[in-house]
């Protein structure tokens, strides 16, 4: 037998402070038990797919907890990446019914799971402008006005992201309120990965189940108090009639093996959210509220707020996030050496900022601690000639991409390999979802056709050592499909 595995490494967490995913609370991490593992074939327990038995139990505290009013919850088990494949199979289901030809409008910032989940269910997605400011590098939320701009009758779906990764809300308030006014009947879907906390804390944005939307899919991992990858999904009442079709579309995008201690451990972060949330949440915003004080105070940097984005109403103050460009030094070369020297991991790093979360598993003197290392790299790196200067704004992102072909209509297309260049791109037809990480969205999807713009941005981050995410893992080659004659 090995003498050390490999895993063992992971045991260097111990000590790190975590201002990244997963925020679990102590107590959730406490009831971990791996005694409980169990499987389907215990029929007195009933089914987690269908939430019966002692998961209708749990399903139907939960929606009590997290103030879905009159509607259902469903706990999951993929995060809210399988949360969105398995809605998107409900979607692509529900949208059969239709005679025309019905779309999801989406706001350009979606996650990875939304375009995938589309494309395997075949549900066209037209999306909403692109919001990116290249001051900032930040992928923005629309406006309501443009996302009511596009609306048609074909639009069945409304997606938004909200919050958005770096804490940014959407003004789903008033969307919903145009769309009541209008009598339009489209059901509005919010991706609300980083929300699982909103319910529990009046001085956070209002949660999308509570201003009326009609599914909001959790990851209860990430503000949420529980373990990877724990997920809730709420549906609101209109989705009622669907409940059943909801369930099969995610059993049949979901294991047949769930992990029993995890369902479990579920049960908990929803009782410790309900019965400590507001308190514990306090206590993250007073944190956050210091650590952001402590930064402004160093030199070259800069807290950022969203004041100046009409496109955001509201913001999750659990959340920081700070623009380093005027330090002489890169978002990633400050994360790498305060995760290297002083185990500190922020959550996400860019060219010219980082975002940290304040985690539930975070102490009070973490926040000087931490503010101090930072405050020291910089000082460290503003003396060495060799740190990189990213003073300038990024490349920027066009507003709207032309699409040739569904995302779903090219999986199955012969793709070439086309060099990486403005020369071969341009006018071409992408034949890959291109992804840079961070902030994990796809900025070319499958069927859109590359300008100069979006090939002048991706040039950018091909820079980045390891951001840029696509099938050829050297970065040379571009799968590309021919465009329609
Ligand atoms: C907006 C959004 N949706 C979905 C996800 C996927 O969540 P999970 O990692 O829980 O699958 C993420 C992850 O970062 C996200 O930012």
């Amino acid at each position: 037998m090995e003498r050390k595995l490999p895993s063992e490494k992971f045991k260097d967490l111990k000590d790190s402070r975590l201002f990244c995913t997963p925020s679990v609370f102590e107590e959730v991490k406490k009831s971990y038990n791996s005694n409980l593992e169990a499987s389907v074939s215990v029929a007195k327990f009933g089914k987690p797919q269908d939430s019966t038995g002692v998961f209708g139990e749990m399903s139907e505290l939960a929606r009590i907890a997290y103030k879905n009013s009159d509607g259902f919850s469903h706990f999951g088990y993929g995060g809210t990446s399988g949360a969105n494949m398995a809605i998107f199979n409900l979607i692509g289901n529900m949208f059969t019914k239709y005679d025309s030809k019905p779309h999801v409008l989406a706001a350009r910032n979606v996650h990875q799971s939304v375009v995938e989940g589309a494309m395997n269910s075949k549900v066209p997605v037209r999306y909403v402008d692109t919001n990116f400011d290249s001051s900032s590098g930040l992928f923005l939320p629309p406006t309501v006005d443009d996302v009511l701009k596009e609306m048609n009758s074909d639009t069945k779906v409304v997606l938004i992201t909200r919050p958005n990764y770096e804490g940014g809300c959407f003004d789903l308030e008033r969307l919903i309120k145009e769309l009541k006014v209008r009598d339009n009947r489209s059901f509005v879907y919010v991706d609300e990965a980083w929300g699982a906390h909103l319910a529990f804390n009046p001085n956070l944005p209002t949660s999308a189940i509570e201003l009326g939307a009609d599914i909001a899919t959790q990851s209860m991992h990430k503000q949420g108090g529980g373990i990877n990858p724990s997920n809730i999904t709420h549906f609101g009442k209109r989705m009622k009639d669907h409940r059943n079709e909801f369930y099969n579309s995610f059993n049949v995008t979901h294991t047949t093996s769930p992990s029993y201690p995890l369902l479990a451990s579920m049960d908990v972060t929803r009782q410790v959210m309900q019965e400590h949330g507001k308190e514990r949440i306090e206590t993250l915003i007073e944190y956050a509220s210091r650590f952001r004080q402590y930064l402004s105070s160093i030199d070259g940097v800069e807290v950022m707020t969203f004041e100046k984005y009409p496109s955001i109403v509201d913001s999750d103050l659990t959340k920081v996030n700070i623009d380093v460009r005027k330090t002489g030094m890169t978002g990633g070369e400050i994360s790498n050496l305060l995760q290297e020297r002083y185990k500190i991991i922020p959550e996400k790093d860019e060219i010219g900022s980082l975002t940290f979360i304040m985690n539930f598993a975070l102490n009070p003197g973490d926040i000087e601690y931490t503010a101090d290392k930072i405050r020291g790299i910089i000082q460290e790196g503003r003396r060495d000639d060799s740190a990189s200067s990213s003073r300038k704004n990024y490349a920027p992102l066009p507003r709207r991409v032309e699409r040739a072909y569904e995302s779903f209509e090219v999986q199955t297309m012969k793709k070439e390999d086309t060099p990486f260049d403005i020369k071969s791109l341009v006018g071409k037809v992408s034949g890959e979802n291109i992804k840079c990480y961070p902030p994990g969205i796809y900025v070319v999807q499958m069927g859109e056709v590359f300008d100069k713009i979006t090939v002048e941005y991706l040039i950018e981050q091909r820079s980045r050592d390891g951001s840029l995410h696509m099938c050829d893992h050297n970065n040379k080659y571009v799968k590309t499909v021919d465009m329609k004659k």
